[in-house]
């Protein structure tokens, strides 16, 4: 096994990983040596896919917009569960993420008189998201990874698939991967570790997220006894295009996109009058899926999947072209629809993690309650520093990726400058868990995973999405007990080393199933409706028992499970209406 040392490592190489990696080397001024580890080429990460744009009040004056807005916005958005002091903290350094943004290469769509555009999103009270047309986490990554090509100090190494960190008492010391190319088992031993691997939305089947997103950072924090947060609360995006789930973006809505169903109705005036189709995401879903039950959704007879109509008939068709070329795109080359002459089939899906690993407002993960573990950052969709508390706003989460991977690679570099490498249990610890990846590697039972996957797929699909009810979490709770024991019994039938996807499949379903598992039985414990997670007999928001974070922390055979309140700065919790 080969053992490589770096100063600071970036696990993940999307939005939150390339940002935190290059401001840990101009923190350093070329100074630490740092890696960016990646179990995909870095310009495949799912970053990439990010579309309607990034929040921040750039101009107050002319947008008629305040950093107080901005934070008061994305509190309600998130059903009073955000942290407010981590609010407080994204709405503030967001404008100079952007800027920062402009200055390495983004091309954002302008205004004639040169100043950046910002369009309306969901849940946002004035137009305040900058967009470079629809692609624009695609741009981001091309800019950052530009950027950070331009570092002589960081080595990236793409197509290594972690397995697990390696933990001596209150450390982190680095993880083992192994290479995809020829199976070669690496430790990489770190002073610093940031984990930026996104999120988990593929625990479902119909979702918006590529295939990667398989929530392997916070699988493997939990299975070292990191705390995970909020996990329950996991975010639909109302526009997934049918069949694939492919994402429609917001900003469809945002430059005025009607929502209509099979009707032909603009339904959302009696879910939110005054927001209509831009009410938060937990709001309009609901409301699409309310539609569809009550029997006003159309039916794919292909897939069996039910939906609506997003209409954007209505909007002139230079402004489709300028502004959301590639919803055009995809629409013309997945459904032979061009949006400007007929409505796109629509309905929610799996987009976003809202929980993850437990930092604190620096980024830095906790061990538990009050103490952070050392040596370990988080940053991104993996991380939950709590400024989406029970439902994010859109265009929040690439200023999330990018503020805290600035912090988060800040705080890492200063931390390396400081710590010693570790050098008593290291070598032990990773190979023993060189021997993890072999035993699965050389498993012969009976089971494909790829079957327990589409199983997972369709428990959590049914009892796990929009709307929930205690039977049928329980269900699942049962079900995905019993696929998880089930994982003894797989076998990897790729026994092969060059580009073994089989093997690292088999790792990432594991991922999934402890995932849902964490899912299902932090949303069986919360007894409310709050955000992004309704359940039928719980159907109202609790602030007396429930203003409180979710912490799931393993434990002998099971999860433990503790509460923590979340912090409020001023923005008292009222009632959410739209
Ligand atoms: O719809 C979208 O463009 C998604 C944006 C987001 O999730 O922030």
């Amino acid at each position: 096994m080969e053992l490589l040392d770096y100063d600071v490592v970036v696990l993940g190489s999307g939005i939150a990983g390339l940002t935190a990696a290059i401001h840990a080397s101009r923190r350093s001024k070329g100074a630490l040596s740092i890696a960016v580890v990646s179990k995909l080429h870095v310009m495949r990460s799912h970053s990439v896919a990010a579309e309607g744009g990034i929040s921040g009040v750039l101009y107050p004056e002319v947008n008629k917009d305040s950093q107080k807005l901005h934070a008061y916005d994305t509190i309600k958005g998130s059903d009073y569960l955000a942290d407010q002091d981590a609010v407080e903290v994204l709405v503030k350094k967001a404008p100079d993420e952007i800027r920062f943004l402009d200055h390495i290469g983004v091309p954002w769509n302008r205004r004639e008189e040169g100043m950046i555009e910002q369009r309306a999103f969901g849940g946002m009270s004035v137009p305040r998201t900058a967009f470079a047309a629809d692609k624009t986490g695609f741009f981001m990554m091309r800019s950052l990874y530009d950027e950070l090509l331009s570092y002589k100090n960081i080595d990236i190494f793409n197509e290594h698939f972690a397995t697990s960190l390696i933990r001596d008492g209150n450390g982190i010391h680095g993880f083992v991967a192994f290479d995809l190319a020829d199976r070669e088992i690496k430790a990489f031993r770190s002073k610093s570790l940031i984990l930026a691997t996104g999120g988990a939305s593929r625990v479902y089947s119909l979702t918006t997220n590529s295939y990667s997103n398989t929530g392997d950072g916070t699988a493997m924090a939990f299975r070292t006894g990191l705390p995970l947060k909020d996990m329950e609360f996991v975010q639909f995006h109302p526009t997934a295009l049918v069949p694939s789930g492919i994402l429609i973006t917001e900003a469809a809505r945002g430059e005025g996109g009607y929502l209509r169903n099979a009707n032909g109705e603009r339904f959302m005036e009696k879910y939110a009058k005054s927001k209509m189709e831009l009410a938060p995401r937990d709001i309009v879903s609901r409301a699409i899926i309310t539609e569809i039950r009550e029997g006003r959704g159309l039916r794919d007879h292909e897939s069996g999947l039910e939906y609506v109509h997003l209409d954007l008939r209505h909007l002139d068709s230079k402004k489709i072209d300028e502004k959301l070329p590639m919803i055009k795109e995809i629409t013309m080359k997945m459904l032979n629809i061009d949006p400007s002459k007929s409505p796109i089939p629509i309905r929610p899906a799996t987009h976003f993690t809202m929980g993850g690993v437990h930092t604190d407002i620096d980024g830095r993960v906790m061990r538990n309650g009050s103490k952070h573990i050392d040596g370990l950052w988080a940053a991104g969709e993996c991380a939950c520093v709590s400024v989406h508390g029970a439902n994010r706003l859109g265009s929040n989460s690439l200023s999330q990726c990018s503020v805290w991977g600035r912090i988060t690679g800040i705080g890492a570099a200063e931390n390396a400058s400081r710590r010693k490498p570790s050098t008593s249990r290291f070598r032990k610890i990773a190979e023993h868990e060189e021997k993890m990846i072999l035993d699965i590697a050389d498993r012969e039972g009976s089971l494909s995973p790829y079957k327990i996957r589409d199983s997972l797929h369709k428990v959590m699909d049914e009892h796990l999405y929009v709307y929930r009810n205690m039977k049928g979490m329980k269900l699942a709770q049962k079900r995905i007990g019993e696929l998880r024991k089930r994982m003894d019994d797989i076998y990897v039938a790729d026994k092969g080393k060059v580009y073994n996807t089989n093997l690292r499949d088999t790792f990432e379903i594991m991922n999934l199933l402890d995932l849902s598992w964490i899912i299902t039985e932090s949303a069986i414990r919360r007894h409310e409706s709050r955000g992004a997670h309704v359940v039928a007999e719980y159907p109202k928001r609790d602030d007396k028992r429930w203003m409180k974070h979710t912490i799931a922390t393993k434990s002998i055979g099971g999860i433990h499970f503790s509460y923590i309140p979340v912090k409020i700065m001023g923005w008292q919790p009222t009632e959410r209406k739209y």
